[in-house]
């Protein structure tokens, strides 16, 4: 894929960026429904697993998702991994102050040059770090290697920015509605500045696609959480 970020542009954008992925109460502003998809995404894990006993985050950032699923699960061994070493220690900072009779864990470095045991986690979570994948075979090597490093009986959870597979239906969404919701939070300008970095940095592909390559990689159960326009959470199955 050609001009997209760079692994080390996108580590140093991270870098220095920690501190908008730190507010819990609101999650990242710039996708919808952000605080809603933590909650729903904590509450599922903890109802599913009364038992819960590992987790590995990917592109933790700065821990929003791991601090609010621990508001509904006991403490537990907890696996932390992002690129940036910032978010990492910010992290890690967030995450012990409430894990304190689990471990935590933290991983520097690229999710796709992790090296995990197989059946290794009851949950893995990946939210808003997917669309950082670009071409099919890094797609299908990522979900597989998710399905190996999860227990039997255990699930990915991804929440993410997600493309529509119609070109049409993409510009009503994308470029229309949600390009109307970032000027509602500040002005055009700053709509045209994320849609510019979205542009660089990222390459979401179709929910659809998404779901049945995890079907395709092998996992039994696969289920939509939430959809709003371009962003959706869902849920796979070992
Ligand atoms: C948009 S932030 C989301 C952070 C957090 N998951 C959340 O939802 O609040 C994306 C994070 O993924 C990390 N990241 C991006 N590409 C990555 C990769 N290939 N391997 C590991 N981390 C990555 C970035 O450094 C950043 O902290």
């Amino acid at each position: 894929m050609q001009n997209k970020s760079t692994l080390a542009e996108i580590e140093n954008r991270f870098d220095h960026d920690v501190r908008r992925f730190s507010n819990l109460e609101t999650g990242q502003l710039t996708t919808l429904d952000s605080s809603f998809n933590m909650e729903l995404m904590a509450q599922g894990i903890a109802k599913y697993y009364p038992q819960l006993s590992s987790v590995l985050d990917i592109g933790c950032g700065a821990g929003n998702y791991d601090v609010k699923l621990l508001q509904y699960t006991s403490p537990m061994h907890m696996t932390l991994s992002d690129l940036s070493m910032p978010m990492l220690l910010k992290a890690q900072e967030r995450v012990e102050a409430l894990n304190t009779a689990g471990t935590t864990k933290i991983v520097k470095g690229d999710f796709r040059d992790l090296s995990v045991g197989e059946e290794t986690f009851d949950v893995i979570m990946a939210t808003a770090v997917l669309h950082h994948l670009r071409d099919d075979a890094d797609w299908e090597t990522s979900f597989s290697n998710f399905y190996r490093w999860l227990k039997p009986g255990g699930s990915i959870w991804i929440f993410d920015l997600v493309k529509q597979a119609t070109p049409s239906l993409q510009q009503l969404i994308y470029d229309d509605r949600y390009g109307r919701y970032l000027t509602s939070l500040k002005d055009e300008k700053y709509r045209d500045e994320v849609f510019a970095y979205i542009e660089k940095e990222d390459s979401p592909r179709p929910l659809m696609y998404q779901l049945d390559l995890l079907r395709h990689v092998g996992f039994k159960e696969v289920d939509i959480l939430h959809k709003n326009l371009c962003f959706a959470s869902y849920v796979a199955f070992k």
